[in-house]
């Protein structure tokens, strides 16, 4: 079978454009990032770091909530482009800092953050273990890992049925509420990712069970999982360190 290998970056630059009427528009993604946000507890002047910020929806949910600063970093400088933006705009100059730079190159002081928050950005990530080691590294003790994902294991072959099948019934649902409320663009572009995610193509999920063992492995002392209500396959993840 021919191996489909796309930059990551590219794929992003070019849904940067339409990424806030497509995702953005789902329902269920911003019951995702305020879950994130709760769970935090992110309180006033906490430095937060959100890993693979896209078009800063996120980063701007915890600085409505808390008076707090972000380190918001990102691969694709579309995203980020169109992120600050918003951030001239919004005049949160100060309050947000952009850095181009994906996951597995960040390099940050130890012990530098109360809080790392990522949605939907690490299953990109195909070698996640030193990444989730470098995040516990970058944590104040006592600090927390909040992440927001998909809670399926897409591993294994390609060509195996049965897994082609499971992740299948995932995006039934997925479809259907891109259809609900972002209409035929926002169903367009998941539907794309679709074949993303059966092909391993930039799209590397595995289940919340597996995240919580990386964490674990990495140090953090405990790990506690609460669903997205309504939206069985996306939970919140909490780490404390
Ligand atoms: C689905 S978007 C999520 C954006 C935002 N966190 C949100 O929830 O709306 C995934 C983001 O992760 C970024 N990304 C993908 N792979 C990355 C990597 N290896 N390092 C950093 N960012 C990455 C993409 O550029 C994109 O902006």
């Amino acid at each position: 079978m021919k191996q489909i290998t796309r930059d990551n970056r590219e794929w992003f630059q070019e849904w940067a454009n339409e990424y806030d009427n497509t995702l953005g528009k789902v329902k269920r993604h911003h019951k995702l990032l305020d879950l994130v946000v709760r769970e935090s507890g992110v309180k006033r002047n906490d430095l937060v770091l959100d890993i693979g910020c896209g078009t800063g929806l996120l980063s701007l949910k915890f600085l409505d909530k808390a008076d707090c600063s972000v380190t918001a970093i990102d691969s694709s400088a579309q995203m980020l482009e169109i992120f600050r933006e918003k951030i001239e705009k919004c005049n949160l100059n100060g309050k947000i800092h952009c850095i181009q730079i994906s996951a597995e190159d960040m390099v940050f002081e130890p012990g530098q953050f109360d809080i790392v928050a990522a949605t939907v950005a690490l299953h990109h990530v195909k070698y996640k273990e030193p990444v989730i080691k470098n995040i516990y590294n970058c944590l104040k003790d006592g600090g927390r890992f909040v992440l927001g994902e998909m809670d399926i294991d897409t591993t294994g072959k390609p060509d195996d049925p049965q897994r082609l099948v499971r992740i299948l019934q995932y995006l039934i649902r997925e479809y259907e509420l891109a259809m609900k409320d972002g209409g035929v663009q926002a169903f367009e572009r998941m539907y794309d990712n679709g074949k993303k995610h059966i092909l391993n193509d930039g799209e590397y999920c595995i289940g919340m069970g597996q995240w919580e063992k990386l964490c674990r492995d990495a140090g953090f002392k405990n790990a506690e999982v609460s669903p997205v209500k309504g939206f069985e396959w996306f939970k919140v993840l909490v780490a404390t360190k």
